[in-house]
């Protein structure tokens, strides 16, 4: 092992064990905590509640958008007892530190993608089954039905109360070459997110999955440590990939949306007409920026096949269904692992 690989090894120890420790801590204090009758109760008129709320991608993505008008609703709604401070593009941290720093009460709120939560549950790895979902309606839809909503707060005792589910859109196949058909794919490295799911996928059409923070990907496109990646139009655009990945896919496989997430116990000890208040804030955000993202990712997909940088790969019905067919073993890999239930009430939710 040389020096870089034994400090890097270190770092992921001593993180890996940090992260445990916070997970730790969190559903303690969550126990500890029980909610409080009636919530955070009494507090000074004048005490302001800072929420620090770190994201990694662009400012103009549905996420970006999404956090922004969060912000301006909420300071608006509590001038001078409400301060929401919104880091976008990983300036703060990434994805994955975000969840520890939440657990230790560094930050106050969390828009991180459904994929990147495998360590707490494996509810979320539903909304990684290939093809699963054919539109955002149809994950719309599950996410309002019964099942879908119980998922919302299923990981409050972990540390991780869910406000929301925002969207971000439905993900495309970016490569130094055209993938046109599954075996275009053999022997590619493909840069995924922290997903066991999207890494069995990979697998599964003869590629090498690399799992990456979404911080690191331009560069490691760039120099060639990957050849391709898995993206939704506004990611690909606002993040410049497609400046480094001559064909992109319209693949629709798969989706990106989130879970946007506070510490209970942070939650809880708000006083009562900022919790609600806020909450209120929160379905209406959702509501706006939901109805919003297929359209901010349409005009991405616009903007990128204006730049001529990059070939856009139209498939043809045979061609999807292939890519179909290759994908598939995957739901049955996953299915006892999430519940064959809460497949079958995605599907169900289909509109
Ligand atoms: C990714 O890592 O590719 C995405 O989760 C980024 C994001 O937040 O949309």
């Amino acid at each position: 092992m040389n020096f870089d690989s034994a400090i890097h090894s270190r770092d992921s120890l001593v993180r890996g064990a940090r992260r445990i420790a916070a997970l730790v801590l969190a559903t303690v204090l969550v126990a500890g905590c029980g909610g409080g009758a009636g919530g955070g109760g009494e507090a000074a008129q004048d005490q302001v509640y800072l929420i620090k709320f770190p994201h990694v991608t662009a400012p103009g993505t549905p996420k970006g958008q999404a956090a922004q008008r969060f912000k301006e609703l909420a300071e608006a709604r509590f001038p001078g007892r409400v301060v929401v401070e919104v880091y976008p593009s990983s300036q703060l941290m990434n994805d994955d530190d975000s969840l520890e720093a939440l657990a230790f009460g560094e930050i106050q709120m969390i828009a991180v993608s459904l994929s990147k939560f495998d360590r707490l549950t494996h509810s979320y790895q539903v909304f990684d089954l290939p093809f699963l979902f054919p539109s955002l309606e149809a994950v719309e839809a599950f996410q309002a039905s019964p099942a879908g909503r119980a998922t919302l707060t299923e990981i409050a005792d972990r540390g991780f109360l869910g406000l929301a589910f925002w969207h971000n859109g439905m993900k495309q196949l970016s490569g130094p070459l055209p993938l046109q058909m599954p075996e275009d794919a053999d022997g590619l490295k493909f840069r995924i997110m922290e997903s066991d799911v999207l890494q069995a996928q990979v697998l599964q059409i003869g590629g090498s999955p690399q799992k990456m923070a979404y911080g690191e990907v331009y560069q490691a496109l760039q120099t060639g440590a990957i050849d391709a990646q898995e993206n939704t139009w506004s990611n690909i655009y606002s993040s410049k990939f497609y400046e480094v990945q001559p064909y992109i896919t319209d693949s629709n496989h798969g989706y990106i949306g989130y879970l946007v997430a506070v510490n209970p116990q942070f939650w809880q000890s708000l006083p009562d007409d900022i919790r609600v208040g806020l909450e209120e804030v929160m379905a209406d955000v959702t509501a706006w920026g939901n109805a919003r993202s297929a359209e901010i990712n349409q005009q991405a997909r616009a903007n990128i096949a204006e730049s001529g940088r990059s070939e856009i790969i139209e498939l043809s019905p045979e061609e999807l269904a292939a890519w179909q067919e290759a994908m598939r073993p995957v739901w049955d890999q996953f299915s006892d692992d999430i519940g064959a239930d809460l497949i079958d009430a995605a599907i169900a939710s289909r509109p």
